[in-house]
């Protein structure tokens, strides 16, 4: 399948190429950003992003450009851009004639940022309501409605959004250092850094799977919002005792949780897709990675003493 894929050359954006090209797709990279093989493009600019579409002819787009990071840039920024850029990119390509398109979101729609968060049950899945709380997470709701009323007014093109965690690079595996600048494994050893997130997380080619999965699966309804993380936590501890520690609000909750499983649910991704996470923190990090934490550790049973 022709894929044109923007935020080529971004964090999520290079992995997911790498995983589409091995699939045998011809992947064609968008992004304002210069890099290998990238198109450069800006996709605020609604003409240009028209004519670019119109001249590649894609059969499906995966739209990961965006401001990618909270508080990253003024919040009024955050919010116009990513939300105008999703629009242009989905209008130039329904015009343009693609048939499949597949939107960034993110999990922090659900609004677990502020203080009193409480969930209803756990773990979450897509019936969990949105309550965003910062131009980030509001924009990315937006997002989500653009891919939903699009789904309503061209029946035959098939659209989603996914909600990827907290995405890890092969990199990263290695110890670069993650989207908020530290190491996974400063992440295992303090849970007060995963807590934000609700220890959820995902490998960046488990993405690119997932992307292609969902690619292929034509019977996936239209429309659709996906959380897409590993099946296991960032954690040593057991969810149910973390979770309320950060959370005050997942207290009644949190006994639902079972061990270092994750606390989003995929069950939605795997059942329209067949796509299952097929990487954790305990396959990909280096054995010498996973000593030094096992040694940083203090009981027995590899639980950290906090
Ligand atoms: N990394 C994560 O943990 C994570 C988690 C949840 C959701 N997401 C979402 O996944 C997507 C990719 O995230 P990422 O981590 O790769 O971010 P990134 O910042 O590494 O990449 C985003 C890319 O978008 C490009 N871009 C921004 N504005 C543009 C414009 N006007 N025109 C063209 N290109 C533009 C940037 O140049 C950049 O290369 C984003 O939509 C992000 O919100 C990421």
């Amino acid at each position: 399948m022709r894929v044109a894929v923007t935020g080529a050359s971004g964090r999520v954006g290079r992995a997911v190429v790498d995983v589409l090209v091995a699939a045998g797709h011809e992947v064609q990279r968008l992004d304002r950003a210069p890099g290998e093989e990238i198109t450069q493009i800006d996709l605020t600019d609604a003409e240009a992003t028209a004519d670019l579409l119109r001249g590649i002819a894609p059969q499906a787009l995966v739209h990961l450009a965006a401001i990618a990071v909270p508080f990253s840039a003024p919040e009024r920024d955050i919010f116009t851009v990513n939300t105008g850029m999703a629009f242009t990119a989905i209008e130039a390509a329904v015009a343009a004639g693609v048939t499949r398109i597949l939107v960034a979101s993110s999990p922090t729609v659900l609004g677990y940022g502020t203080p009193d968060w409480t969930p209803e049950r756990l773990p979450l899945d897509e019936s969990a309501p949105t309550a965003p709380a910062n131009a980030y997470a509001l924009s990315k709701v937006c997002v989500e409605e653009t891919v939903a009323a699009f789904a309503r007014s061209a029946p035959s093109v098939r659209l989603a959004s996914f909600r990827p965690c907290y995405v890890i690079t092969p990199e990263e595996w290695d110890g670069a250092p993650t989207q908020q600048g530290h190491t996974v494994l400063d992440r295992l050893r303090d849970p007060a850094l995963a807590a934000v997130s609700l220890f959820n997380y995902v490998d960046a080619r488990d993405v690119g799977v997932f992307i292609d999965a969902w690619l292929a699966a034509d019977a996936a309804p239209s429309g659709a919002r996906y959380f897409v993380g590993a099946a296991d936590a960032l954690a040593v501890d057991p969810l149910d005792e973390l979770l309320p520690r950060f959370h005050p609000g997942t207290r009644d909750a949190a006994p639902a949780l079972r061990g270092t499983s994750s606390a989003f649910d995929n069950t939605a991704a795997t059942r329209d897709t067949g796509w299952v996470p097929r990487r954790s923190w305990r396959t990909e990090l280096h054995p010498d990675a996973l000593a030094a934490l096992a040694a940083s550790t203090s009981a027995p049973d590899g639980r950290t003493s906090r």
